[in-house]
């Protein structure tokens, strides 16, 4: 009989690789990788141990693809929160295998999942090459006779030791909006998780998270993106989350690869535009 971790990679459409470069997990739902594990390294994926597999409900944890809206959407008023991709089923297209890399490439387009919200023709391409780095990218075409705006984001969680011991550099003199109390900054030093830090950096730099506890660097080099997005709920919102445990705030953070509000992209018929993310993890 089929235990109930083997019907959920068949509702979900999981996928799991191994190659000398290391490990990782896809699923068709979301296209969203959930795992990746360099050879010799701790996950560097982070996946809440709450994380709920249900139609409906995004996967917390991995690296969700929001789009074509990012959190509730230029005026906020737009649900589901992130938009739709994250929990739409995407078709895998392909899956090429070499000695210490697999690259996997998932499909959606406006017959296959689309809102009121966004009532536009668009083709999306989403790729995870798992190898001892880790590229992840969403390339978004307009397939319609008129032009359209989206947002999107590769809402990365990244595994840390604790997350009240690490910084985060590469983001100085970046302007932000603090989602947390709604006002405008410049960065001034690393960012540091002392808090419910919920921001959005106008920055394509490089990002290093600096994990003191696991003794490595993580670094997120990214391509096609003007938006940083850096997010650790504390203490109150991983209560407040159902599918989150009191305790893991400490174990992630999140560094998001985007192009969202005024870095939201538009695209005229027949253009198209990739952004993407190469993690990377060196010991200290
Ligand atoms: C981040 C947002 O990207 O995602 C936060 O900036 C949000 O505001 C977080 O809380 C998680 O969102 P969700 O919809 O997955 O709970």
């Amino acid at each position: 009989m089929e235990d109930r971790s083997g019907a959920r990679a068949r509702a979900f459409g999981e996928l799991s690789v191994t190659n000398t470069g290391g490990r990782g997990t896809v699923y068709d739902y979301g296209a969203q990788v959930t795992a990746w594990t360099p050879e010799g390294e701790r996950p560097v994926v982070w996946l809440s141990e709450q994380a709920v597999f249900t139609p409906g409900t995004a996967i917390r944890g991995g690296v969700p693809i929001c789009f074509p809206w990012f959190g509730g959407g230029p005026n906020g008023d737009l649900t589901p929160a992130h938009g739709f991709a994250r929990i739409s089923p995407w078709r895998r297209m392909t899956v090429g295998e070499a000695a210490d890399a697999t690259t996997v490439t998932h499909h959606l387009d406006m017959t296959s999942a689309h809102a009121p919200q966004f009532p536009h023709a668009y083709r999306a391409r989403a790729t995870a090459r798992f190898s001892n780095t880790l590229t992840t990218s969403l390339r978004v075409e307009n397939t319609g006779d008129q032009a359209f705006t989206f947002e999107a984001a590769l809402h990365t969680y990244l595994a840390v030791g604790d997350a009240t011991h690490l910084s985060i550099d590469g983001l100085v003199g970046s302007e932000y909006l603090d989602q947390v109390t709604g006002e405008h900054a410049v960065q001034l030093g690393p960012v540091v998780i002392d808090g419910e830090v919920d921001r959005v950096y106008r920055s394509s730099s490089p990002v290093v998270v600096i994990d003191r506890s696991w003794g490595r660097r993580i670094t997120v080099v990214k391509s096609g993106s003007a938006s940083t997005v850096v997010w650790n709920p504390w203490v109150d919102k991983a209560k407040r989350l159902s599918d989150f445990g009191d305790d893991e705030w400490r174990g992630l953070v999140c560094v998001e690869t985007a192009n969202v509000k005024e870095d939201a992209v538009t695209l005229e018929p027949g253009q198209a535009h990739e952004m993407s993310a190469v993690l990377a993890v060196e010991r200290l």
